[in-house]
């Protein structure tokens, strides 16, 4: 729709008063909305003049398809530049190709950077031709629950249109039942760096195809999140030419562990998801040098993991029993740890945690006993507990303190560590009884300090050669 309608300002017909409003300006977000726009309530558009982003939800667009579309004079170019929209939402329509295949080089005069389709259905074929050698301003287009994505298959329309889809940044075909990708179409997209392929269908065998050799060339970040992924080892074959990747979403796929895979993920890869992937193991190898990985919601029982640039580790809601060894990650600052079967978080672990940030560790069956409770009462002492901190954190034992938040279980110095401090204690005591003897000492006679069996260090006797001193 808003294709036609920008034309339609374009060719002046603004000034056609719209009988009801149709758009809806929210000034705060800076966007419009328009319903069932047609060619009669067009006139209340003018409300989106302000707005950066314009959405248009619902119409026919089919009744456009023999509206006369003439090339734009002057003035209307003139309009169309002087827009301020900067993304074009298009939703709930079925898109007649042969429209889009018209209109989409007006949006060469306008300064729209993203244009987006979602539930749209898809409609015959255009001819493309109009778009030869044409440009585009905009940079990232999406497609979310479209029936057909359009071009797919399209040869024609994709050399029309290659002018500028080798500049375009960002494409996401999401919720769209895609099942493959042919290999000449990452060619075309000679410049693009993000690529969310979310909810589809694709399989293992479909990505080796997809990312065969010169596709996606500048390709950063790939999201394949909720396909029909199985194999870890096949997604790793299917992504390895990506020379670039450094983002890869392999989130809510039922993934198994293959018997040892030697392929090697790119080494440009630094933030992994793995999450709900149904993982019971982790799984080898892993990217070597990650800064983020997400394995939360699995099965995971243990983690043992050496990733020397691993900032960020994500391990919530799995059965870990216990903290994993932290002493592989050297630079780890965040790590999450909700929602398992964790017990205890000991002092020797805790001063391990302490030099990371962020911890987090709710909704985990503590047992509250000094070293339980004491240590995560230290990490919330020094500020690097976070979320969920006091109210998620209860006691699970022991019985006494059953239910209890693991705030208020009273950790005393003396209560936990006895004998960290009886001995220091006993020191200090002996040596306060010393004093207490020395002074005595000064103040009485000589015979009575013989009562004293002081032990014979050479400090002791220098003290006691004082206190042979006669008193004056
Ligand atoms: C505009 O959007 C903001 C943020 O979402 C919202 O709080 C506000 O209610 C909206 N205003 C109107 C008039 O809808
Ligand atoms: C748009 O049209 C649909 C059906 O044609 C109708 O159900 C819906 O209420 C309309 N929306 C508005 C805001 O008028
Ligand atoms: C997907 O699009 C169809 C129309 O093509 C619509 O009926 C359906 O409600 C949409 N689904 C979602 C989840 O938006
Ligand atoms: C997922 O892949 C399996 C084979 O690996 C296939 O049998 C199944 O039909 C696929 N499901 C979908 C929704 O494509
Ligand atoms: C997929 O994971 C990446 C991090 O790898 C994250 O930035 C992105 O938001 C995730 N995508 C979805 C749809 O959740
Ligand atoms: C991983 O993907 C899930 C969606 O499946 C998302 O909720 C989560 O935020 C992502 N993790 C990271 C670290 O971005
Ligand atoms: C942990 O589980 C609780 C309840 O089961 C849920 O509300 C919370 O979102 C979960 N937290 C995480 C980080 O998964
Ligand atoms: C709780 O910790 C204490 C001290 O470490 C230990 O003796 C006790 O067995 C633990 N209780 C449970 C239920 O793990």
């Amino acid at each position: 729709m808003s294709v036609a309608v920008l034309l339609l300002l374009g060719l002046g017909l603004l000034g056609a008063e719209g009988r009801r409003n149709r758009c809806y300006f929210n000034r705060t977000q800076e966007h419009c909305v328009c319903y069932n726009l047609t060619e009669e309530t067009a006139g209340s558009l003018i409300q989106c003049l302000a707005a950066t982003v314009v959405e248009f939800r619902g119409g026919e667009l089919e009744k456009y398809i023999a509206f006369p579309i003439r090339d734009l004079d002057d003035s209307a170019i003139e309009t169309l530049g002087s827009l301020i929209i900067q993304k074009v939402i298009i939703a709930d329509v079925l898109v007649p190709e042969i429209l889009l295949a018209r209109v989409l080089r007006f949006f060469s005069y306008t300064h729209v950077k993203e244009l987006a389709f979602d539930s749209c259905v898809f409609q015959g074929t255009g001819d493309w031709h109009g778009m030869d050698g044409q440009s585009l301003p905009i940079l990232s287009l999406s497609f979310n629950n479209v029936t057909s994505a359009p071009l797919m298959g399209n040869e024609q329309a994709f050399s029309s249109l290659s002018m500028w889809l080798e500049m375009l940044q960002e494409l996401a075909v999401t919720s769209s039942s895609v099942t493959s990708l042919p290999c000449a179409i990452g060619k075309v997209f000679r410049a693009l760096h993000t690529l969310d392929l979310a909810q589809n269908s694709l399989g293992d065998g479909s990505l080796t195809p997809a990312f065969c050799q010169g596709a996606f060339p500048q390709l950063q970040v790939l999201s394949l999140q909720h396909n029909n992924l199985t194999s870890y080892h096949s997604v790793c074959e299917g992504v390895q030419l990506l020379q670039g990747l450094q983002n890869l979403n392999l989130s809510q796929n039922k993934l198994m562990a293959d018997p040892s895979s030697s392929c090697q993920w790119p080494a440009s890869l630094r933030v992994f998801n793995l999450s709900h992937t149904g993982l019971e193991v982790v799984l080898t190898p892993l990217p070597a040098n990650l800064e983020v990985l997400d394995m939360s919601h699995n099965h995971l029982r243990a983690v043992d993991i050496s990733l020397s640039s691993l900032k960020k580790l994500f391990l919530s809601q799995n059965l870990l029993q216990a903290v994993p060894s932290l002493r592989n990650c050297p630079v780890l600052d965040t790590l999450h740890l909700d929602n398992n079967s964790i017990a205890e978080l000991p002092l020797d672990e805790v001063t391990l945690l302490g030099r990371l940030q962020d911890v987090t560790a709710a909704n985990n069956p503590f047992n509250c006993s000094c070293s339980g409770a004491g240590g995560l009462q230290a990490l919330a002492a020094m500020g690097h507990l976070g979320q969920g901190w006091p109210q998620d954190y209860t006691c699970q034992s022991p019985p006494g303190y059953q239910g209890w938040r693991v705030v208020a279980v009273p950790v005393s110095v003396l209560r936990c560590h006895r004998a960290a401090v009886v001995a220091p204690l006993c020191v200090a005591l002996a040596l306060l009884g010393l004093a207490g003897a020395l002074c005595l000492l000064r103040a009485r006679p000589c015979h009575r300090v013989r009562c004293w069996s002081l032990p014979s260090s050479a400090s002791t006797q220098e003290l006691q050669g004082k206190a042979h001193r006669p008193p004056k």
